[in-house]
C-alpha cells in the first residue's frame, strides 16, 4: 500500500539532514510570535514566577506527550497529516481528523504573516533611525489602518517565506533555521542583559521568576495549557509533516527534549526583556504589563525610545522577532504545502501557487481588517482576530482530541513504542503512557471548554 502511494508522488520526499537540521527546523517553528509577546504578558498576568512553575510542569508532561505523538505518526506515515490519519483507514472520523490538522495552519499562515509584516515594517523603521516617531502616542493604531502600507509589509514578509519554500526541506526551511536560529539566541541574551541591567529592572526579574503562591488561581493553569499548545506549535500538523522528514534513526525522545529547552528558553529570555524593561519604566504597574499584544508594539517602543542605546536595542529586538516570526511561518507553509503535495500529487511549485493564491486572498482580508474593512466583524470580532480566535481557541484543541483517539483508539501506545524504540531507549514511556491516556484528553477539553466560556464572556482571561 505505501508502494503504491508512494508511486502516485510526482518527487521523492524532502528529508533533514539529521538531528541537529530537525531540531533547528523545529525550534524555529515553535519560537514565534507566542514566545515573545504572548508568554511575557501573559507571564505578567496569570501570577509572574508562579505561571512560570505550571507552564514549566505542563511543557516537560503534557507538552512532551503530544509532542511525541504527533512526531512519531509522522515519521510512522512518512505523511503530513491528512495521509497519516488516512493511513490507518478511510473512515469519517479519520478523515476529520486528517484535514481539520491540516486546514489549521492554512487559516493561520495568512495572518500570521500579516504580523510578521507589521514586524518587518518596525525593523525597518528602527534600521532609519526612526525610534522617536515608532514611540509616538497612536503610532501603530494609524499604522494598522493603513491599508496599502500593511498590505505592502505582509506581501514582503511573505515572499521570503515563499522563497524559502520554494528552495526545498534541506536547502530551504533547514537552511534558514540552521543560519537564523543561533543569530535569534545571540540577539535574545543581548536584548535581556540590556533590559535586566537597567536601574529598576529586578523587581520585574523577580516577579517572574520568583513564584508566589498567592498569585496562583485556576486561569493560571488554563492560561499556561493554552500558551503551551500555541508555543509548541502543537495541533496545526507542524509535527506531523517535520516528522514525515526525519529518519529512523533520529531520536525524536531527545530531539523533542531540546526543542523544549529551546522553546522555554528563549520564552524565558523574552521575559526577561519585556517584564523588568516595563517594570524599571513604569515603576511596576500592573496595568502597563498586562496591556497584552500592544505592549510589543507600542509599550515597547516608548521602553526603547526612553533608554540609551534605544535605536541599537530596537533593531536588535525587531531583528530577533522577525527571525522568530519567519521561521515558524515558513513552518506553517510548509505543513500547507506539503499537504497538498500529498494529497493532490502535485508538484511544490504548482503547490505553493495554490497556497500564494490563498494567502494572498486571506492575508489581505487580515490586512485590511483593521483598516478600510474596519467595519468587518464576524462574531463581534475583527477579521484577523477572529482568524485567531477559532484556530486557536476552537480548532486547535479539537485537532489534539483527534491525534488523540487516533493513538488510544485506532493505532495503539504499543505502536508509538515501536516507532519510538527504533531510534531511542524511550526512558519516558510510562509518563507518555499516563498523560497519553488519562491527562491528555482531560487538559485538552478543559482548554477547549474554558475558550468557549471566555469567548461567551463567563470568564475573563
Ligand atoms: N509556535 C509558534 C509561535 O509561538 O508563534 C507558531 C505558531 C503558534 C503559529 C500558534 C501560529 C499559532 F496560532
Amino acid at each position: 500500500m505505501e508502494k503504491n502511494k508512494a508511486a502516485k508522488t510526482p518527487q521523492t520526499r524532502g528529508s533533514f539532514s539529521g538531528r541537529i537540521g530537525y531540531v533547528l527546523a523545529m525550534a524555529g517553528s515553535a519560537v514565534g510570535l507566542g514566545n515573545i509577546w504572548r508568554f511575557p504578558y501573559l507571564a505578567a498576568k496569570y501570577g509572574g514566577g508562579i505561571f512560570l512553575l505550571v507552564y514549566l510542569v505542563l511543557v516537560v508532561t503534557f507538552g512532551y506527550t503530544l509532542l511525541v505523538s504527533e512526531t512519531a505518526l509522522g515519521r510512522m506515515t512518512k505523511k503530513s497529516p491528512v495521509g497519516a490519519f488516512q493511513r490507518f483507514g478511510n473512515t469519517k472520523a479519520l478523515r476529520f481528523g486528517g484535514w481539520i490538522n491540516a486546514i489549521i495552519p492554512m487559516l493561520i499562515v495568512p495572518y500570521y504573516s500579516v504580523i510578521g509584516g507589521w514586524v518587518l515594517k518596525y525593523l525597518f523603521e528602527y534600521v532609519k533611525g526612526n525610534a522617536a516617531v515608532l514611540a509616538q502616542d497612536g503610532y501603530f493604531t494609524t499604522f494598522i489602518g493603513s491599508s496599502a502600507t500593511v498590505e505592502f509589509w505582509f506581501l514582503a514578509f511573505s515572499a521570503l517565506v515563499f522563497l524559502t519554500i520554494l528552495a526545498g526541506v534541506e536547502n530551504g526551511v533547514e537552511r534558514v533555521s540552521k543560519i537564523l536560529m543561533p543569530l535569534l539566541i545571540i540577539l535574545a541574551v543581548f536584548v535581556a542583559a540590556y533590559s535586566v541591567s537597567r536601574p529598576g529592572a529586578l523587581e520585574g526579574v523577580k516577579y517572574f521568576l520568583v513564584p508566589n503562591f498567592k498569585d496562583f488561581s485556576l486561569m493560571t493553569i488554563v492560561a499556561a495549557m493554552g500558551q503551551m499548545f500555541y508555543s509548541l506549535s502543537i495541533a496545526m500538523g507542524i509535527l506531523y509533516t517535520y516528522g514525515s522528514y526525519l529518519g529512523k534513526d533520529v531520536d525524536i525522545e531527545k530531539s523533542t527534549m531540546q526543542i523544549e529547552v529551546f522553546d522555554t528558553g528563549i520564552a524565558l529570555l523574552a521575559g526577561l526583556m519585556i517584564i523588568p524593561a516595563v517594570f524599571a519604566f513604569s515603576g511596576g504597574d500592573m496595568d502597563t504589563l498586562q496591556a497584552g499584544p500592544s505592549l510589543t508594539f507600542i509599550t515597547l517602543p516608548k521602553i526603547f525610545a526612553s533608554m540609551g542605546f534605544g535605536t541599537a536595542v530596537g533593531i536588535a529586538f525587531f531583528l530577533m522577532f522577525f527571525f522568530a516570526a519567519l521561521t515558524s511561518a515558513i513552518s506553517l507553509l510548509e505543513t500547507c504545502v506539503s499537504t497538498l503535495e500529498d494529497e493532490l500529487h502535485w508538484k511544490r511549485g504548482k503547490c505553493c501557487i495554490l497556497m500564494a493564491v490563498v494567502m494572498f486572498a486571506m492575508g489581505t482580508a487580515s490586512s485590511f481588517g483593521y483598516g478600510i474593512w474596519g467595519g468587518i466583524r464576524i462574531l463581534g470580532m475583527q477579521i484577523l482576530d477572529f482568524f485567531d480566535f477559532i484556530t486557536n481557541s476552537i480548532m486547535m484543541p479539537i485537532a489534539a482530541i483527534t491525534t488523540c483517539f487516533l493513538i488510544l483508539k485506532v493505532v495503539g501506545l504499543d505502536k508509538i513504542d515501536e516507532e519510538m524504540e527504533l531510534s531511542s531507549g524511550f526512558k519516558r514511556k510510562h509518563l507518555y503512557h499516563f498523560f497519553m491516556k488519562y491527562m491528555a484528553p482531560a487538559c485538552i477539553v478543559a482548554i477547549l471548554l474554558s475558550s468557549i466560556a471566555s469567548a461567551l464572556g463567563w470568564i475573563s482571561m
